[in-house]
């Protein structure tokens, strides 16, 4: 399938990890050239080389924390230099906060909410002027299915993914006359550098392969996922073959929610 993204220029925020670097690295393989961003400068740096090595696309990196809108504007603008233009918008950065309601502390979730709803509402004010000169412009987000599921262990996380994908749907309405196209992507369990911290609230005398196993016995599927199969699944939304796809909400989580 021609996924039509050879040439197409992609922002994907927290590049240098878990799933956002396994999308980088999918929407590259494509041929896209792709503008990275996370806080730590080192892992982003390796990132970007692993990308360049692998795929022999035009790769920039910059570091800085999503949550300050002035770093946000200097990168999209440097990016879309660099690139030069922009199509493709992933807002993936972000991490968990776990606690039930009284565990939580009030500031983390603040600073959550920061992350994961204003971070992306930043990125897409910076980057819309150049989603409006492209043919094929996409904004996808990646969200959680503990938005549409009640999970009391990840207070925090769950309200504010409930808020992200709201927002998702109201944004893919406000944005369909300039055909851009907005989706949200909701992983379930996803192996990732993310875990190492989470287990630690979990099950923080587990090894974090027995820990894999501990959470897949829930999911049908019976395994976690790995990174690369939601890179696989966002490389379609961004594609031309999507072009009917706007104001989903798609879980990929190994049948795990119940919900119908
Ligand atoms: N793994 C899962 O099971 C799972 C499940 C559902 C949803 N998700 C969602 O998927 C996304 C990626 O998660 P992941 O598991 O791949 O996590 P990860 O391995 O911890 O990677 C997170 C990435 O985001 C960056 N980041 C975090 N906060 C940032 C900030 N304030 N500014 C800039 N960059 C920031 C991190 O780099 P720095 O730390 O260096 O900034 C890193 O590149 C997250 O939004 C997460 O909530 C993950």
């Amino acid at each position: 399938m021609d996924l039509g993204l050879q040439g197409r220029r992609a922002i994907v925020t927290g590049g240098s990890k878990g799933i956002g670097k396994a999308i980088a690295h999918e929407l590259a393989l494509e041929g896209a050239d792709i503008a990275i961003c996370a806080r730590g400068d080192t892992e982003l740096q390796v990132a970007a080389s692993m990308l360049r090595e692998k795929t022999q696309r035009n790769i920039f990196a910059m570091s800085l924390d999503v949550t300050n809108r002035s770093s946000v504007n200097d990168f999209i603008e440097k990016a879309a230099e660099e690139l030069g233009g922009l199509d493709i918008l992933i807002n993936n950065a972000g991490s968990p906060v776990t606690g039930t309601f009284e565990e939580v502390d009030i500031e983390r979730w603040r600073q959550d909410l920061e992350v994961k709803l204003f971070a992306p509402i930043y990125c897409i004010h910076a980057v819309l002027p150049y989603l409006k000169e492209s043919d094929q412009p996409r904004i996808i987000n990646i969200n959680s299915i503990v938005g549409r599921q009640s999970t009391p262990e990840y207070i925090a996380n769950s309200t504010d993914r409930a808020a992200c994908l709201g927002f998702n749907k109201v944004l893919s309405d406000n944005l369909a006359k300039y055909g851009i196209l907005v989706n949200s992507i909701n992983p379930g369990n996803v192996k990732s550098e993310a875990w190492d911290s989470t287990i630690e609230y979990f099950s923080p005398d587990q090894e974090l392969e027995d820990w894999y196993q501990t959470v897949s016995q829930d999911t049908p599927l019976g395994r976690v996922a790995e990174a690369e199969e939601i890179a696989a699944l966002t490389a379609f939304l961004a594609s031309k073959r999507a072009g009917y796809i706007t104001g989903a909400s798609i879980d990929i989580d190994g049948g795990l929610t119940r919900y119908i």
